[in-house]
C-alpha cells in the first residue's frame, strides 16, 4: 500500500511542527509541510526529519488547493497574533473606525474559510481534517464576552465549516488547544514576578476551573494522531497534557525551583502602565475573565478529553519535568 499523505499547515510553527515531526517518524506516512517560505533556515531540521516543504499561503486560496492535492489528512492552524503585529492591520482599523483586534479576527476567519474551501475540493482523497481551534466565548458567555477575539475567530470559522460543508464536516475533528506552558515567555505580564518578601507571583485566571496546560511542540502531534485514528470524526478534543489548577501549577513550580509562590488574578494595571494599547488590554482581560468564569472550553458538553479519544497519555509532557527543563535563570 502506498504511504498516506498528511498535509500540515503551520509546519514551521509550534503546533504544526509537532504534527509534522511526529508523522515523519511514523511508518506508512508522508508529510507535506506548508510554509510561506520553504527556503528559510528554520525549514532545514524539518526537511532533515523527512518532511517535504511546499510553499503555500493561507491568504492565497489557489496555493492551498495545490497544497492539498492528494491529501489523506490535513492539519489546519491559523495565527491570530501575527495580525496584531502588522502595520496594515492598524491602518485598516483606523480607516474602518474599528479596533485592530476586530480586523485581526476578520483576517483570521478569512484564512480559516480559505482552508475550508480548499479542503472541500479534495474530498475524494481526504479522510480527516483536524482543525486547531478554540471555544466560542461570545456564545458560551451568553454574549457577555465580546473581546476575546483570538478565541472567537477560530470558533466562528469552525462553525462556518459545520454549517456550510456537511460532507467535509463528516470528516472533520476539532482540537481546542490549551494554555501553552511557554506563555510566560511571550508576554511581560506573564513572567513570574519576585516580591519584596522573596515570594513569586504568577498571574493567572481565577475561578474554579482547571487549566488545560499543554506543551505544543511536544504534545500537538499526539493529540492530532488520536483524532486521526479515532473512527468517529466530528470530535472536539480539549488539547492538554495536564488539566490542573493554577494553584497546583504554582505549587509544582515552587517545589521544583525551591521558592515560595502564589497565584494572583490580576487586572491589567501593569499592562496599562507598560503602555499596552487599550484594545489589547481588553482582549487579554476578557480572555482571563472568560476562562475564569466559563472555563477554557466554555463548558461545552461536546468536548472530549485526551484519555477519552485514545491519546497516548504516557507520551504527553509532564508539567513537572517541563518546568525542570526550562531555563528560569532570568526570572530567579
Ligand atoms: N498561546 C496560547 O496559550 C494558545 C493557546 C491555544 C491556541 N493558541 C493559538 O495558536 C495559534 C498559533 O499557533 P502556533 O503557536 O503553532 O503558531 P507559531 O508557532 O507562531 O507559528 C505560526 C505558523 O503559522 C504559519 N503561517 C502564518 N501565516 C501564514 C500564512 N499567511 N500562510 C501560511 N502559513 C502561515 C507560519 O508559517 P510561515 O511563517 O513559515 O509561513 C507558522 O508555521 C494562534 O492563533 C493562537 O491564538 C495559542
Ligand atoms: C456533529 O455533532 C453535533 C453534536 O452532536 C451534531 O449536532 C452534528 O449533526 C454532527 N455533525 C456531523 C457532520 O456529524
Ligand atoms: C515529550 O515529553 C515527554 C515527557 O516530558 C518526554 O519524555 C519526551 O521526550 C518529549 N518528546 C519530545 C518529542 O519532545
Amino acid at each position: 500500500m502506498p504511504d498516506k499523505l498528511i498535509v500540515v499547515l503551520g509546519a514551521t510553527g509550534l503546533q504544526g511542527g509537532s504534527v509534522a515531526r511526529l508523522y515523519a517518524s511514523l511508518a506508512g506516512w508522508r508529510v507535506r509541510g506548508i510554509t510561506r517560505n520553504p527556503n528559510k533556515d528554520s525549514c532545514t531540521p524539518l526537511r532533515e526529519a523527512g518532511v517535504e516543504l511546499v510553499a503555500g499561503d493561507l491568504d492565497d486560496p489557489a496555493s492551498l488547493d495545490r497544497a492539498f492535492e492528494g491529501a489523506n489528512v490535513v492539519f489546519a492552524v491559523t495565527d491570530f497574533w501575527q495580525f496584531i503585529q502588522l502595520p496594515s492591520t492598524h491602518q485598516k482599523a483606523a480607516e474602518q473606525g474599528r479596533e485592530p483586534n476586530q480586523v485581526a479576527m476578520d483576517l483570521e476567519i478569512q484564512q480559516g474559510k480559505n482552508i475550508i474551501h480548499a479542503a472541500a475540493k479534495h474530498l475524494s482523497t481526504l479522510q480527516r481534517l483536524v482543525v486547531s481551534t478554540l471555544s466560542d466565548s461570545e456564545k458560551w458567555s451568553g454574549g457577555k464576552i465580546t473581546s476575546n477575539l483570538h478565541f472567537d475567530g477560530k470558533a466562528k470559522y469552525t462553525q462556518y465549516l459545520k454549517d456550510n460543508f456537511p460532507d467535509l464536516a463528516r470528516k472533520s475533528s476539532y482540537l481546542q488547544m490549551g494554555y501553552y506552558l511557554s506563555n510566560w515567555k511571550s508576554m511581560a505580564g506573564m513572567v513570574p514576578k519576585k516580591q519584596e518578601d522573596g515570594t513569586f507571583v504568577l498571574m493567572r485566571s481565577g475561578g474554579k476551573h482547571l487549566t488545560p496546560y499543554v506543551d505544543p511542540p511536544n504534545d500537538t502531534g499526539y493529540l492530532v494522531k488520536a483524532l486521526v485514528e479515532v473512527k468517529e470524526a466530528n470530535t472536539t478534543l480539549l488539547g492538554y497534557c495536564e488539566l490542573i489548577s493554577n494553584e497546583k501549577y504554582a505549587a509544582i513550580w515552587g517545589k521544583v525551583l525551591g521558592v515560595k509562590v502564589r497565584t494572583e488574578v490580576k487586572g491589567m494595571e501593569d499592562a496599562k502602565a507598560a503602555g499596552l494599547p487599550d484594545f489589547l488590554i481588553r482582549e487579554v482581560s476578557e480572555s482571563i475573565a472568560y476562562v475564569s468564569t466559563w472555563g477554557w472550553d466554555g463548558g461545552d458538553p461536546e468536548v472530549k478529553h485526551p484519555k477519552d479519544v485514545g491519546v497516548e497519555m504516557e507520551k504527553l509532557t509532564k508539567v513537572e519535568e517541563w518546568i525542570r527543563r526550562e531555563d528560569w535563570s532570568g526570572v530567579l
